[in-house]
């Protein structure tokens, strides 16, 4: 059994990315390992956020975490600022951390570019999301293939202070799913799909109506070969398309490739749309009985409660081990 930690960020309703890269994911590692789900409020903060809409977006987190399958029985659910050892070891890593390796990520210089004033915390974004893993001992991260940079640096750090001060560390594996790892916008299919994209027909979100769904991704852009063929390079919205069918049915590239010789565009758009209103539609009505519960209050209470038992622990060998505050 592994202990295992993802975060995602309530910086906007999840999408299909997420859900498919990450979430999907979390749902099958919870029956065989030791989970911990977090909400991570503080890094959705690295850039400018509305309060009354960032308190919504983390609600609604939690509550399609539980609707897409997360069971609080089996794992440990909670929100990043209600465990305030993630903001203290935090400070820790940073301090073990170069500006010039952080200055290198790409996240960062995505987020930072064409702004004028970048805040210091989206610089520092990796030495928080180290950690958020480290304080749990954890072995695995399941990631889409965008966090992978980070991860490496989670293991650099983690490495860094155990041959600093004391192995108090576990080095953590990365995890990155075979297919949907980077599901990518559906208007520009060569840039990721986020959730935070200005533009909302470049995403389907995990609470978009069935007929939003239809037209989403009836506009996504294509071209104009009429072949349904993965091809990254030369087709990639068509090879989006694929990867986001196979991700939903299960079923393979190579077979989807197959079942559409000789058919069209719009057939093969039409079957994704409904693949993808599929997959979502229990998951949206779990999600409605959810949203306003108190039940989601007491599930996310009792994380906290959970997750700081650990985190105060590794934290506190972290403070003894870089030498502050007293002996006791
Ligand atoms: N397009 C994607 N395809 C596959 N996986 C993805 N993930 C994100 N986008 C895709 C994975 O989802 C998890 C949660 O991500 P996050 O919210 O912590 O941050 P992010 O990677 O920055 O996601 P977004 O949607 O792009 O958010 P914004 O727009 O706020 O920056 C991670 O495991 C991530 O890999």
């Amino acid at each position: 059994m592994s202990t295992i930690f993802s975060g995602i960020q309530p910086s906007g309703t999840l999408t299909i990315g997420n859900y498919l890269g990450a979430m999907q994911q979390f749902v099958k590692l919870q029956e065989e390992n030791h989970c911990y789900f977090c909400i991570v409020d503080e890094h959705a903060i690295t850039v400018p956020q509305d309060r009354l809409k960032l308190r919504q977006n983390i609600r609604s987190l939690a509550a399609l975490y539980l609707a897409a399958g997360i069971d609080p029985n089996k794992s440990t659910l909670f929100i990043q600022s209600e465990v305030s050892a993630h903001a203290e070891l935090a400070w820790i890593m940073q301090s073990i951390s170069y500006i010039g390796e952080l200055e290198r990520m790409t996240q960062f210089k995505d987020k930072a570019v064409g702004k004028e004033a970048v805040s210091v915390a989206l610089l520092t974004y990796p030495p928080l999301m180290a950690a958020d893993i480290l304080l749990y001992n954890t072995n695995l991260v399941p990631v889409g293939e965008d966090q992978k940079q980070h991860l490496e640096l989670t293991r650099n750090l983690a490495q860094r202070f155990n041959n600093k001060y004391n192995d108090i560390f576990t080095i953590p594996e990365i995890s990155v799913p075979k297919v949907g790892a980077r599901i990518m916008s559906l208007q520009e299919p060569t840039k990721k799909m986020s959730k935070s994209d200005s533009n909302e027909k470049a995403f389907i979100s995990m609470l978009d109506e069935p007929k939003k769904i239809e037209k989403k991704i009836k506009s996504a852009v294509t071209d104009s070969e009429g072949i349904v063929k993965f091809d990254k390079e030369n087709k990639p919205g068509i090879s989006n398309l694929l990867t986001i069918l196979a991700s939903c049915t299960g079923e393979s590239i190579e077979k989807l490739e197959e079942n559409y010789a000789g058919k069209g565009y719009g057939e093969f758009k039409q079957d994704v749309a409904q693949a993808v209103i599929q997959v979502l539609a229990p998951i949206q009505d779990r999600y409605d009985a959810l949203i306003e519960a108190e039940e989601l209050d007491t599930i996310l209470d009792d994380g906290a409660d959970r997750a700081a038992l650990i985190a105060n622990k590794t934290l506190a060998k972290a403070k003894k081990a870089t030498g502050l505050g007293r002996k006791r």
